[in-house]
């Protein structure tokens, strides 16, 4: 490899590669396993590709990472990376894996401030969809928008999740809640991608998030499983369906039938589940092999006990859980009963208007009782491995992605020990 397609990153003040997190699946992390490097250094690999300026939008080529090719201590960098562009941080950064926000409704348009008044007023997240407001005030704005709209909001804030340390991020669909608006939601995540070669953006399909009020609930069931997911599936637009599986939304039977349609048509899964209520929708996570269930406040010590005998990772989303005013989830029984657990945003303009992920982990590590170790691997790779992507990202080893963050900070634990920075 010629030695300017390599890059090295010298004199982190600690390089935490998450080897040991990888090696354990991410279950029960340990301070051992954060695999921490003093002097740590990195050489990777880079490559040119086509982008689109966040600023100004114009579009070039652009070097970026590509693979890990080594980590180590600084004076132990291997002679054959030593003229390659170095990148000196002079002890002041710790790197870390690039963060990953596995659960994400990146694309809608409008915004619900009118509502959180109301909550703030005493009104319930209930009340507000009940009278046809929360998902179905959402769902208008997005069908009016335009793609060029929806492009737009999506870069602006895929360009504030980077900022954030994030280099992989979740994009569902869902506020279309028709064939039309779902493909086009899914269509513009593609472009987003394109366009945003410094990110990972993974498309999930959730045409099951809520029902439309335009056609009875019998008519879009059939839609999602006889149109959306072929059309969707015909045009690789996901690598995952999702539903919301809930009281007063999706029950747990026609979940199923969703998910049950959308494996055979080779898409994994993913479950919003026992967020509102307790529906034993964890447990059809794990027994459908879904890659997530998610939310779980409500989750049975039944589920606990499923999902950590499962492959499936729970992902708890305590920033909602904080909006909502609700209690946050079981994360110690999940933990403890040997679940792997991983931490998102659930961004959203309803439940969790936030792209912070290191202030929710400040939440987690607060409310949810988590470890600096637990706290780690929720945000690296666990939450790649409720993508399915662990093969590729949340560790920086050699051959994974080098998709990593240079902290503003000296120390890893400053990502959520300063509050919202
Ligand atoms: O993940 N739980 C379902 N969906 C979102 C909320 C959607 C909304 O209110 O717009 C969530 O919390
Ligand atoms: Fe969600």
């Amino acid at each position: 490899m010629s030695e300017d397609r390599v890059h090295v990153l010298l004199h982190a003040s600690e390089l935490l590669t998450g080897e040991g997190v990888r090696r354990k699946d991410g279950r029960r992390p340990e301070e051992a396993d954060l695999g921490r490097i003093e002097d740590g250094a990195m050489a990777y690999s880079v490559k040119t590709v086509p982008y689109e300026d966040f600023t100004t939008g114009k579009k070039g080529m652009k070097v970026v990472a590509d693979k890990v090719l080594w980590t180590g201590k600084s004076d132990a960098l291997p002679s054959e990376y030593a003229n390659s562009p170095i990148f000196d941080l002079d002890g002041k950064n710790a790197v870390v894996p690039g963060l990953v926000d596995c659960h994400n409704h990146l694309v809608f348009a409008g915004d619900r401030a009118g509502e959180f008044a109301a909550r703030c007023g005493g009104a319930t997240y209930a009340e507000i969809a009940a009278a046809g407001g929360g998902i179905q005030t959402t769902v208008r704005a997005t069908r009016e928008a335009s793609d060029e709209e929806l492009f737009k909001l999506g870069r602006a804030r895929l360009e504030e999740a980077h900022r954030f340390g994030i280099r992989t991020i979740e994009a569902k669909s869902g506020y279309g809640l028709n064939e039309k608006t779902e493909l086009k939601l899914l269509r513009v995540v593609k472009r987003l991608q394109e366009a945003t070669p410094e990110m990972t953006i993974v498309p999930t399909f959730l045409g099951a998030h809520d029902f439309p009020k335009e056609i009875s609930r019998e008519a879009y069931l059939a839609e999602v499983i006889e149109k959306q997911l072929p059309a969707v599936a015909k045009e690789k637009l996901a690598e995952a369906c999702d539903v919301f599986i809930d009281e007063g939304f999706y029950t747990l039977a026609e979940g199923r039938k969703i998910l049950e349609a959308a494996k055979a048509l080779g898409l994994r899964t993913k479950v919003h589940a026992d967020e509102l209520a307790n529906t034993e929708s964890a447990a059809l996570a794990a027994e459908l092999g879904a890659l997530s269930a998610d939310h779980l406040l409500k989750i049975s010590d039944a589920g606990i006990r499923a999902l950590a005998a499962s492959e499936t990772t729970a992902v708890l989303l305590p920033g909602t859980a904080f909006y909502l005013k609700a209690p946050h989830a079981p994360a110690r029984k999940l933990l403890d009963a040997g679940a792997r657990v991983a931490i998102s945003t659930d961004f959203n303009p309803g439940t969790s208007t936030t792209l912070n992920l290191p202030a929710v982990l400040t939440i987690a590590a607060l409310y949810l009782g988590l470890s600096r170790a637990e706290i780690f691997a929720s945000a690296t790779y666990n939450a790649a491995r409720a993508l399915g992507l662990h093969d590729r990202k949340g560790s920086l080893e050699v051959g994974k992605d080098a998709d990593f963050f240079v902290a503003p900070f000296r120390k890893f634990e400053e990502l959520y020990y300063r509050f919202a920075w």
